[in-house]
């Protein structure tokens, strides 16, 4: 990035920019808002509240081609081999594209087989909902259990949660993710064996939390009296490793696939989404698809500086890389985006958390920053005070329907934007020493704690925001807003020149937790670890009394 020729202009512009406030800028602009908003697929983006002027921001969009966001992008469609560290493609658009012009991966055409499982997994929810689907009693299903973690969990979570409106009244979607056996145990206690079914999903079949999980679902099932020719009317699966799933005994006609070139994090467009189908119905399913789409064709046909993803992507290379942002926060203004974040974290941050580029060498500029936050307005009344005033520079965006999804609820409503939109003023303007002195004085406070307290009531502003709305959260409009962050983070990624696809700094801790688990097995075992875990492994056998 940095031999880039927008970069050490851009470097010029932050000085030049740092001279300025916000609120200057803005009474330099008066059109600022219509300057710096675009709208794309239900959603529209206001970036006026950013430390940017014309000339700054044509140089970020110069970056940006630049770095050829356009023919990456375009790579990435193409389905070329654009994770290079394992040799493939990623081709999570190709879930959501509706058309039929061949795409061929190693000499095979992959729409008829996204056609087959998207029918596979539209039959499944029309014999579950019509009560077909009965389990080992002859009982219809009532419940429906997804077993997996990371993407096989995080993806379909936010999107069941943030369309809780929509919930088939057929079906109740759970999810057991944690191998912490709380987690399983507490979903257990909520639903009737006769009438469960359990869905493991796990792109390898190989993930520790997920077979674990899925056994001990299986012997609950088994506990309960359930013959092992019945087990089949409780288990599908989820996975681009078939064979593994029939070695744990799932009935091949009960496995859904999955294949290589969907990363996990990228999967929920995938079968990984059946629980999303079931839960809200194939056709929101479908719509879910189409708003993503729609990001999707705005991604691939709005010039740089009006296209969303890249204004996103650039904004955060800005602070990331010119300003030393070292998180962004995402503050959703949604009950049903309370785990958008959640999502976000494991998209972003396990495809930009990297050091290395494409081709190995050391970066040496800082790529994925530290995503965090939460639901508004609750954390105005947690972490809020630290954006206002602690001295880190905190990028955020505000992220909000405008209609609550139950109209007698919108005058109450109204007050949860209110809250959105002065949150991001109250950021931009901050409080000057004037206005909190004149506000200290008509509390009729004398001069000496006037002056004690000033210091602690100036709030400086000038900080950054961007604020995404859309008139209200539907499937399709929830699929557009997670594919803009898709594409935001590969927008990123193409600019600092890393892969997003791969995820090796996981493997570690893997590894490491089969070893210290054998050790916690056994109390008499050598203690031949650091000094730290072998300290801690005897608080275990201890806390356990073995
Ligand atoms: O934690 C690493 C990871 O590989 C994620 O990328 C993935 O989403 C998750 O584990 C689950 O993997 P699987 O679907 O193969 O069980």
């Amino acid at each position: 990035m940095k031999q880039l020729a927008a970069y050490p202009l851009l470097v010029q512009h932050k000085q030049r920019l740092e001279q300025q406030t916000l609120c200057k800028l803005f009474a330099q602009q008066p059109n600022r808002f219509d300057r710096y908003t675009r709208s794309a697929a239900g959603w529209t983006l206001d970036y006026s509240k950013n430390r940017l002027d014309d000339p700054a921001l044509n140089e970020l969009i110069r970056l940006a081609g630049q770095a050829d966001i356009s023919g990456q992008r375009d790579a990435l469609f193409r389905g070329e081999e654009i994770n290079n560290t394992e040799q493939r493609p990623a081709l999570h658009t190709a879930l959501r594209s509706n058309t039929s012009t061949p795409l061929e991966i190693d000499g095979e055409d992959i729409r008829p087989l996204i056609r087959a499982a998207q029918q596979q997994m539209q039959r499944l929810c029309e014999e579950i909902h019509g009560g077909r689907w009965l389990g080992y009693s002859g009982k219809p299903i009532k419940d429906v259990v997804n077993i997996g973690i990371g993407g096989s969990f995080l993806g379909p979570k936010v999107v069941i949660q943030g369309l809780q409106p929509y919930q088939h009244s057929s079906v109740k979607v759970h999810f057991i993710a944690n191998i912490d056996p709380s987690d399983m145990q507490e979903t257990l206690n909520r639903v009737d064996p006769a009438t469960t079914l359990f869905i493991v999903a796990s792109k390898s079949f190989g993930t520790q939390e997920t077979i674990c999980n899925a056994s001990a679902c299986r012997a609950w099932l088994q506990g309960a009296g359930v013959e092992d020719g019945d087990l089949s009317k409780h288990f599908l699966a989820i996975t681009a490793n078939a064979p593994k799933a029939i070695e744990f005994g799932i009935a091949g006609d009960n496995i859904l696939p999955m294949w290589d070139w969907v990363g996990g994090r990228y999967s929920l467009w995938s079968t990984i989404g059946l629980p999303i189908a079931l839960g809200i119905g194939y056709d929101n399913f479908q719509q879910l698809l189409d708003g993503a789409r729609s990001m999707d064709e705005h991604f691939c046909e709005a010039p740089l500086a009006d296209n969303m993803p890249v204004l996103l992507g650039m904004l955060g290379v800005w602070y990331q890389n010119f300003w030393h942002a070292r998180s962004h926060g995402l503050l959703c203004y949604s009950y049903y985006l309370r785990s958008f974040v959640d999502h976000i974290q494991q998209l972003d941050m396990e495809s930009n958390g990297k050091s290395v580029n494409r081709h190995g060498a050391t970066l040496d500029y800082r790529s994925g920053a530290i995503i965090w936050g939460g639901e508004g307005c609750n954390g105005q009344h947690a972490y809020h005070q630290l954006l206002h005033l602690g001295n880190q520079f905190t990028p955020v965006d505000f992220i909000l329907p405008l209609n609550c999804h139950y109209p007698e609820r919108q005058a109450q409503h109204c007050i949860l934007v209110a809250n959105a939109f002065s949150q991001s003023q109250a950021l931009m303007q901050g409080k000057p020493g004037a206005q909190a002195r004149a506000e200290l004085e008509r509390q009729g406070l004398d001069t000496s704690a006037v002056e004690t307290l000033l210091p602690h009531k100036i709030m400086p502003g000038n900080r950054p925001s961007n604020t995404l709305v859309a008139d209200r959260l539907t499937p399709h409009s929830l699929g557009a807003l997670l594919a803009l962050y898709e594409h935001k983070v590969f927008v990123q990624a193409m600019v600092w020149d890393i892969n997003p696809f791969d995820q090796w700094g996981v493997e570690l801790g893997k590894q490491l937790s089969d070893t210290l688990h054998e050790r916690l097995q056994h109390p008499g075992a050598t203690a031949d670890q650091d000094s730290s875990s072998n300290g801690l492994i005897k608080l275990y056998h201890r806390a356990l009394d073995v």
